[in-house]
């Protein structure tokens, strides 16, 4: 960008749009306003000074009450009528000193009555006066919906969590755009975004954020715009503006760095942190308490959602953990895993389908292909052996249930797990084992992964048997067959097996191992 479109976009003068029918009239107004710092913008009938408003910004509105056409009067009226126009002060002028003007002119929303000829110390007094106005009530309306806007992305993020999922960047660039200045004629928030992440190693990471013709930009910078600066200390972080008068050294430093590449920076706050730096730069006026505070709490907010983030590592950990466990059964039963592992993507398939939660979905998916994990203490010759069992030796199988269920114990954080192992072969008649659990008795994920459960044992080749292909596996599971009965099934695990068995052959061909 040019220095001079920068300059431009920084500062915009307040307009006034000035109607009257009297030429002569407009142009005095503009000789009076435009070296005030004015913007003046001129409209010789109300329909034209409506069209105006229809496309430009206006901070001000000098109306005649005596227009060709509609009067200023209507006009007026129908300015308030305007939701998005309600809030723009309006004086009226008149050259008639009637009583009565003025009061149909208050009683049109006016907030002014001026009588020609104009007294311009008055007159300029009150624009003054209500142009601040406006901008300090615009300030705050702004200020009230970015904080509803932010409130409604931290509950989302709130709903939505999950450790192993959580990713700062995106959920951090959702919460900036609300800061940044997305047109020229906002002039409370900043242009220019530079974030770091500090990280422990000291190699922080650097992006710098702006609208580029209201697109929204992520540029990656690879200079430090904290060189030299000392960092913060645990627990110590600052706030400081980035002016060019500061004396400050840290903020010399940061003003001598960003310009070193081509940074202008005409205002700006800095947030440092242990973990996260923040500067805004150019906003388009003065920064004042109401810009403090929201930059702050932008600030704030993305050290939340960066320790949210951290929270990932721990929650791979938590994975690993059923991982390396699950491996322990591969060892006696299912070499690879492969198995397992099918299952618990089929599990993640129906879950879906049925309409589970995301986290459920998630849960289900890695903990179900713990199923088995009793069998690390069924012997070996049982587990191995071609022939069918004996009754004992069913007795003595059919235990994989309740060791799988002790081996995971019952913390909240495996109860899936732990409801899987001990239900999987639980039927929907009433008819399985170890219990003899009916219908809704059951466990929803253990209704899930005995369905999955089934359909891979189905698949796969085992000592004892042949694989089966896929079309009469669902054929076996639709119809049933000497083992095996429809009514075994959850109705509607069974129904959304229908629906997805695609995936399930998918899944079976891609981890066949
Ligand atoms: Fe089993
Ligand atoms: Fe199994």
């Amino acid at each position: 960008m040019k220095q001079s479109d920068h300059q431009s976009i920084l500062i915009r003068q307040p307009q006034i749009l000035c109607v009257d029918s009297d030429a002569a009239g407009l142009a005095l107004l503009e000789a009076v306003f435009t070296p005030r710092g004015y913007g003046v913008i001129q409209a010789g009938t109300g329909l034209q000074a409506l069209e105006i408003l229809s496309k430009e910004p206006v901070d001000l509105i000098l109306l005649d009450a005596i227009l060709p056409g509609t009067d200023g009067f209507t006009i007026c009226a129908r300015i308030r009528d305007i939701e998005r126009l309600r809030d723009i002060p309006v004086i009226m002028m008149s050259a008639l000193k009637s009583r009565e003007d003025l009061l149909k002119g208050l009683e049109a929303g006016a907030d002014h009555y001026l009588f020609k000829p104009l007294d311009h110390d008055e007159m300029i007094a009150r624009v003054r006066l209500l142009i601040g106005r406006k901008k300090r009530r615009d300030t705050f309306d702004n200020l009230q919906r970015d904080m509803n806007a932010l409130t409604v992305l931290e509950e989302k993020t709130l709903d939505s969590f999950s450790p192993s999922h959580f990713d700062f960047q995106p959920q951090f660039e959702r919460i900036i755009v609300l800061l940044l200045r997305r047109t020229a004629d906002i002039l409370d928030k900043p242009r220019v975004l530079i974030a770091g992440l500090l990280t422990a190693d000291d190699k922080a990471r650097w992006n710098q954020y702006e609208y580029a013709f209201q697109d929204f930009s992520r540029m990656k910078i690879a200079y430090d715009p904290l060189a030299g600066v000392d960092a913060a200390q645990p627990g110590g972080q600052k706030i400081f503006f980035l002016n060019n008068e500061s004396t400050v050294l840290s903020t010399k430093t940061i003003l001598r760095n960003l310009r070193a590449r081509n940074v202008t920076v005409e205002n700006g706050i800095c947030y440092l942190s242990q973990d996260l730096c923040l500067m805004a730069l150019n906003y388009g006026q003065e920064i004042g308490v109401n810009e403090l505070n929201f930059f702050r709490h932008i600030c704030v907010q993305s050290r939340l959602l960066h320790t949210l983030s951290s929270m990932r590592n721990i929650a791979k950990a938590f994975d690993y953990g059923i991982y390396a466990l699950s491996r322990t059964a591969e060892a006696v039963d299912d070499e690879g895993g492969n198995h397992m592992h099918r299952v618990g993507e089929y599990c993640g398939i129906i879950a879906e389908r049925i309409g589970m939660k995301e986290d459920f979905i998630r849960t289900i998916s890695l903990q179900a292909i713990l199923h088995d994990i009793g069998k690390i203490y069924i012997p070996a010759h049982i587990l191995e052996k071609k022939e069918p069992l004996t009754a004992e030796e069913t007795i003595e199988f059919r235990k994989h249930t309740f060791w799988g269920a002790k081996i995971i114990g019952g913390h909240p954080y495996m109860r899936v797990a732990q409801m899987i192992a001990l239900n999987h072969h639980e039927r929907w008649d009433g008819t399985g084992y170890p219990r003899g659990l009916r219908g809704d008795a059951i466990p929803i994920e253990a209704r899930i992964a005995a369905f999955a459960n089934q359909y891979d044992a189905l698949r796969m080749a085992r000592p004892y048997k042949q694989g089966i292909d896929h079309a009469t596996v669902t054929k076996i599971l639709n119809q049933g067959n000497e083992r095996i009965r429809p009514h075994h099934f959850d109705p509607q695990v069974l129904r959304a097996y229908r629906e997805t068995a695609f995936l399930f052959e998918e899944t079976y061909e891609r981890r066949k191992g």
